[in-house]
């Protein structure tokens, strides 16, 4: 039997009709149409699928949507404003950090949560934050360096997170 929840999604506060079974991935590419995360392995073990949870990054795949009642969800969908893409979604960009773009969202939200909590990170807490986010096109050298170039412009930018 479904059951109604009401969350904040991406800054605005939604209503859903949840099944027991169903993933938070799915209500969000199902329901509101938001097709960034996406699903590869379905085991919380790629990473493809992370979302935010009350700023807590989460396997979608794995997480019930039934448990997000409460909560604020941000997806990549959440990051660029009206002024334009976010600092990490721009580096990205200008370090070329994707071939394909189907782990890019994931990455981009996990490395959020990392410069929030290590804003000047080296490249082994880089490496080290982000190895349950998986590239099947091996561009960690252009993802690392993004990410890199994400904390300089957020302290030249001084955006808040
Ligand atoms: S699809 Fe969710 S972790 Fe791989
Ligand atoms: S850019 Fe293709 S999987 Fe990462």
């Amino acid at each position: 039997m479904k059951r109604q929840i009401q969350f904040t999604l991406n800054g605005k506060p939604v209503t859903a009709d949840v099944a027991p079974h169903e993933t938070l991935l799915d209500l969000l590419r199902d329901t509101f149409q938001l097709t960034g995360a996406k699903e590869t392995c379905g085991l919380g073990l790629c990473g493809v699928c992370t979302v935010l949870v009350s700023g807590k990054p989460v396997s979608g795949c794995l997480h019930f949507a039934s448990s997000i009642d409460g909560e604020e969800i941000v997806t990549i969908e959440g990051l660029e404003t009206e002024e334009g893409l976010h600092p990490i979604q721009e580096a990205f960009y200008e370090q070329k950090a994707f071939q394909c773009g189907y782990c890019t969202p994931g990455m981009i939200l996990m490395a959020k949560k990392l410069l929030e909590e290590n804003p000047n990170p080296t490249e082994d807490e880089i490496k080290d934050y982000m190895v349950g986010n998986i590239c099947r096109c091996a561009s960690y050298a252009q993802i690392f360096a993004a990410i890199q170039e994400a904390a300089s412009l957020l302290k030249q930018e001084k955006v808040k997170l």
